[in-house]
Order: C-alpha cells, then structure tokens, then sequence
C-alpha cells in the first residue's frame, strides 16, 4: 500500500513573506479556495499576533474553506492564544508553533541571563519553552504542530530532545526546517533517518520538513526528507517565500507524480489544477513565474529545436515527461470577445478558477467590455490580471483619476496627475526624467511621500500590438517594501496605476503593528 504524504502549503505565510509579496485579505481567501480545490491538506494562513491584518486574514480564511487551517505562533503563550482566537470557530484547525533550536539561534535571540547564562543552561530553557507552548496549545486544540527553527544547522542529538519534548507535551507533528537552506539532500536524508531512531515516541507523531532554497535544494532536500521517512512537507505555489523562497510545491508533487514507479508513495493533489493555482498566485502576489521554471513556466512545453520539435510531433513522450493538459495548462487558448456575455466571462473566469461574487462580476464585466474594446481578443492571461486590479480595487485608499503627459525628443517630460483620496482630489504637475519619472514625481507631490523605487518593470501580458502592458513598481517606505501592480493597454497608465498601488499599500503597512521578529528580550 503506497503510504500518504500531507501537504501543507504556506503559500499565505512563508510565501507572503517575499520581499513585496504582500496579499490582501481579499486576495489571500481567494488563493486559499484555490489550494482547497487543489487539494492540499493544510493551509498555514498566517501569523495571527503579527498584525490585524494577518489575524483577519486567518480568521476569515478558515471560514471559507473546508480545509484544516493552521496558524504560526512562536512558542509563548500570547501568540499561541491569538492562534486560537484567530480560528476558535473552526472545527478542525492547527496551532502551529516554534522556536529556534541552533546554536547560533539561541545565542543571538536569547541572549538575555533571564533565559540561562552558558549554552547549555539557554538550551534547557528552550526545551522547556518547546514543552509549554506545546501543551498550552493542546488546551485548545488537539491538532499541535512544532518547528524546531533552523533545523537544519541544528546539532542532531540536541535536535533529537527537543522534538522529544515537544512530543511528550503533545505534538502530533514535528517538523524539521532547513531555514536557511544550509543542508545537501543526503545529509537532510540522514538527519530526518537519524532522528526517526532515536527521538522517543517519534511513532505519535508526523515527520515534516520544510526547506528553503538558498542553494537551489529545497525540492531536492524535500524528498530526500520523503525517502527516509517524512511524511509531511511545507512547501509554497511556485516556489515563493523568504529570500530565495521555498519548497515548490508543484516541484515535489510531480515529482512523486511522474516518477510514481520510483516513490511509493501518494498525496491528494488534483494535479490539473497546478497551472491555474500557479498563475492566480502570480497576478496577485505580482511575482511572476520566470519563464524556465520547471512544471509551470511558460517555456515548460516549448519546444524550440527543429530536432525536438519534430520528435513532439511524431509522439510529444520523445521530449515531454509532463503534458501541459495534466497541470491544466491547456495548449489552445480559449478566446472571449466583445461579444462574449456575462455568462461566457463568468465560466471562463469559473474554469481559471476564480469565483466573483454577483458585485465583482458587473464591475469585471465593464472592465472586460472596455478592453474588449481597445483589443479584439481576450485571453486567459488578460482575465488573470483583471481578476487581479478587481481584487485591489476594493482595498485601495488613494485612486486615479486622470493623468496628462507631454513628452518628446528634445522636450522636457511633464506629468500632472489628478488622485481622488477618500473626499478629496489632489492634483499636481512635476518635469521628470521622462514621462513615468515626471508622473511619479507628481503623485508624490501630491501625496507628499518619500518613497524610494527598488524597482521597475513592465512586460506584454500576452502578444500583439495590442496588448495590455503590466507594471509592476516595488517601492519602499521606510522599512516596509510594498508591490503595486497596474495593467492598461497604455503603459503610461499602467505605471501611474502601478505606483499608487504600492504607495497604498504602504499605506495600509503603516497602520499595522508589525511583530518583533524575535521571542521578546
Ligand atoms: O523556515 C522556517 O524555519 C519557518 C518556521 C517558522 C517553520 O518558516
Ligand atoms: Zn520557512
């Protein structure tokens, strides 16, 4: 009998945590019907202490989505207490805690004499810090997971205690990070075997992992972890999260899939619905999937030499080990028009998987009749991205409501900006260094900021001259970096559009309280 994998996605906590990935509430129930439709087992929706925003988001998640949700907390009782506020009204939920077991995480984040003056008096406190957030977690709920932090880099048999601890106090999974994404696969392999032998009781509970992808391993370091005995791991929907990101999750599951003669081993993944779940992630985190990536890039399926394209035409197995219709990537692009109905944009939608209230709809429907309008043809990707300013639209504090630019050779770029905010209409003109410097440098006037670019992009949503432009602006404020997207067919718009969505979700950075990144010293 093939034996079970579990499939917790993080995706809404690990990955939000890209730099300028940051998703509204809106956004993020919307993802998480999606990774319930994808099938995952557990959907880890945030860090209920961190913010209002992360406590609203997890609540309102599980609400909507028959899904075991799970929410992190570090091992102190105020943020285990906020895990279970966050999801009291849930039947089946997890708390999720944890807490760094390195050498150089004790050292460095518990340096205080309160939690013990050598490295061994530190390592029992964290011992016990494990045991007791544990078993205050069990008081609300049976499912507990616990993270050993920076698992990897962590001295085995210290390792081997605490999850033996945490255990004792209740723990139903124990899952074993590679935070920084330190280890090689053999070597993740044989700390995963290592502890399956001597971690008492380790039989009650679940074997995790979760890797990241400082150097490029974390899929490889994931099934390592699977072959020698997890049977849990994290991972993101295209690979997204800290620094170099996490585990992709459409990695590990094809990866199982199509080497099914290999594992012996099965998880719940609806497969055909990998693409869609990677690209509604895309259009609202605004991170888009580099082109080469494995399982759900675009060039995935292309096929570019003379030699392998006539291979793929004889019988695509010469060349394809995957075919796009199995992830839901289907090869011809279906069409809607400006005379496509509601109902046709509303299946379509359906089939790309999202799901609009009777409200959304009109207002997509308008926008999609616009377009339709200046673009004949309406493809998939241009629906995604107008799912995605629908998503934003709700949310945003400052709007545009006109722009003017003059621009040429010779000439000296001036942009003058017109912004409703809330009641009133700011308007102002700046020169610039061409026609977006000049438009930027008049909504900043106008909204009197001092944010800096990090960075500027636009790129064709689909082919042709007539397609839409997408903007994507990463701004930072402050300590807060924030990602406005705007999509038009003019790309001056699209710019405009873009800056003042970073410039309001800054804006909706500021009023959240942001958590201290360490248990409080
Ligand atoms: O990478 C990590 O250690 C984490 C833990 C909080 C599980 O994300
Ligand atoms: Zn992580």
């Amino acid at each position: 009998m093939s034996e079970k994998i579990i499939i917790f996605d993080t995706t809404l906590r690990d990955g939000e945590q890209s730099p300028g990935a940051s998703l509204n509430v809106q956004e993020k129930v919307e993802i998480a019907r999606q990774l319930a439709r994808l099938g995952v087992d557990v959907i880890e929706a945030g860090f209920p202490i961190s913010s209002p925003v992360q406590f609203e988001a997890v609540e309102r998640i599980a609400d909507s989505v028959p899904v075991v949700v799970a929410g992190l907390a570090r091992a102190v009782e105020p943020d285990v207490k906020a895990v279970y506020d966050a999801l009291r009204q849930t039947e089946k939920f997890r708390i999720h805690t944890f807490i760094g077991t390195s050498d150089i995480h004790i050292k460095e984040k518990f340096r205080a004499d309160r939690y013990g003056k050598s490295l061994k008096e530190k390592r029992n406190t964290i011992i016990k810090m494990a045991r007791d957030a544990v078993a205050y977690a069990k008081t609300f709920t049976d499912d507990v997971e616990f993270s050993a932090e920076d698992a990897g880099r962590t001295d085995t048999p210290y390792l081997a205690e605490v999850l033996e601890a945490a255990i004792d106090a209740g723990a139903t999974t124990v899952n074993i990070p590679d935070t920084t994404g330190y280890t090689m696969p053999a070597e993740f392999g044989a700390k995963i075997a290592a502890l399956r032998e001597t971690v008492g009781r380790i039989d009650q509970a679940v074997i995790s992992a979760h890797c990241h992808n400082d150097l490029g391993l974390a899929v490889a370091n994931s099934l390592s972890a699977i072959q020698n005995g997890a049977r849990q791991v994290e991972c993101t929907i295209n690979g997204i999260g800290e620094r170099a990101g996490n585990a992709s999750l459409e990695e590990i599951i094809m990866a199982l899939r199509v080497r099914g003669d290999y594992w012996n081993v099965h998880t719940d993944i609806r497969i055909e619905e990998l693409f869609n779940t990677s690209r509604m992630v895309s259009a609202f985190t605004g991170l888009v999937v580099q082109p080469n990536k494995a399982v759900v890039g675009d060039n995935a399926f292309s096929h570019e030499s003379g030699i392998h394209q006539d291979g793929v035409l004889k019988n695509s197995h010469t060349y394809e080990i995957i075919t796009p219709e199995a992830i839901g990537a289907t090869r011809t692009k279906i069409v809607l028009g400006r005379h496509s109905g509601r109902h046709g944009l509303a299946v379509r939608l359906r089939d790309l998987g999202y799901r609009p209230t009777k409200d959304e709809l009109q207002h997509i429907y308008q926008k999609f009749l616009d377009l339709a309008d200046k673009k004949k043809e309406v493809f998939d990707d241009d629906l995604r991205v107008l799912m995605g300013d629908e998503m934003h639209r709700q949310q945003e504090y400052y709007e545009l409501e006109s722009f003017h630019v003059s621009a040429g050779t010779n000439a000296l770029a001036t942009g003058t900006v017109s912004i409703k905010a809330g009641e009133e209409v700011l308007r102002e003109s700046a020169i610039g260094d061409g026609p977006v410097d000049a438009c930027f440098k008049a909504i900043d006037r106008a909204l009197d900021t001092d944010s800096t670019i990090e960075s500027y992009q636009v790129r064709s949503v689909t082919a042709g001259r007539e397609a839409q432009g997408e903007v994507i602006v990463r701004v930072r404020s402050g300590d807060s970096v924030c990602t406005g997207r705007g999509v038009s067919t003019d790309i001056l718009e699209a710019s405009v559009k873009a800056y003042l969505q970073a410039l309001n979700e800054t804006n909706t950075i500021q009023r959240e309280t942001e958590p201290t990144a360490t248990v409080a010293e």
